[in-house]
C-alpha cells in the first residue's frame, strides 16, 4: 500500500485547499469592477481630430458603438460570474487604425484590477492601447 501513502498526503492538501481557493474566488464573485477607457489620442492632427470609435461587448452584452471625443472616458462596470469567464472584448477605430483589445477578462483581470478602486484603466494613444491598475504606470499592451 505505498501508492496509498504517497497519495494520502497530496489528497488531504487538495481536501484543504481546495475549499479555501474556492472560498477566495467567490469573495471576487462580489466585487463591481470599473473599466474605464480615455480617448488620448494625439491633438495635433489639424484641421480635425476625429473621435475615437469604440464598439465593447461581451457573450451576452453589448455596449453599442460610442464615439470619444478627447480625453472623454468612457466607463461601465462587470462584475464576474460564477464560472469566472466574463470577457469583454472592444473594436478601437481611429482614422486608418484598427484594434480589438480585451478591456476585462476575469482570469486576467481579478487580481490585478483590485489595485485602484477595483478599476481596470485603459488609455488609447497614437501608438496603442496602454494599460494600467494604479492609474500611473501604463503599459502598452495593444500596439496599433
Ligand atoms: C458603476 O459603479 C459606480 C460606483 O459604484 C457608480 O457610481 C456608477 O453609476 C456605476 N455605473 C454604471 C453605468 O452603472
Ligand atoms: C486618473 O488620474 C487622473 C489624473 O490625476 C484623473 O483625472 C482621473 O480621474 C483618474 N482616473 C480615475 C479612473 O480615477
Ligand atoms: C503602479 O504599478 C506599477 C506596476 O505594477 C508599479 O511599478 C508602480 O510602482 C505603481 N505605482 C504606484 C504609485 O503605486
Amino acid at each position: 500500500m505505498a501508492n496509498f501513502k504517497e497519495l494520502l498526503l497530496p489528497m488531504l492538501a487538495l481536501c484543504i485547499l481546495y475549499p479555501l481557493a474556492y472560498a477566495v474566488n467567490e469573495d471576487l464573485l462580489f466585487i463591481k469592477y470599473h473599466i474605464h477607457i480615455t480617448n488620448d489620442m494625439p491633438p495635433d492632427f489639424p484641421p480635425y481630430i476625429p473621435a475615437l470609435s469604440l464598439h465593447c461587448k461581451s457573450k451576452d452584452e453589448d455596449l453599442g458603438e460610442k464615439e470619444l471625443s478627447e480625453h472623454q472616458d468612457y466607463t461601465w462596470n462587470s462584475s464576474i460570474n460564477d464560472f469566472r469567464t466574463t470577457l469583454y472584448f472592444c473594436n478601437a477605430r481611429w482614422e486608418k487604425k484598427q484594434r480589438y483589445f480585451v478591456a476585462f477578462k476575469a482570469t486576467r483581470d481579478e487580481h490585478r484590477c483590485r489595485v485602484y478602486h477595483n478599476s481596470c484603466l485603459w488609455s488609447v494613444r497614437g501608438d496603442g492601447i496602454y494599460f494600467s491598475n494604479n492609474n500611473s504606470t501604463w503599459t502598452n499592451e495593444y500596439p496599433w
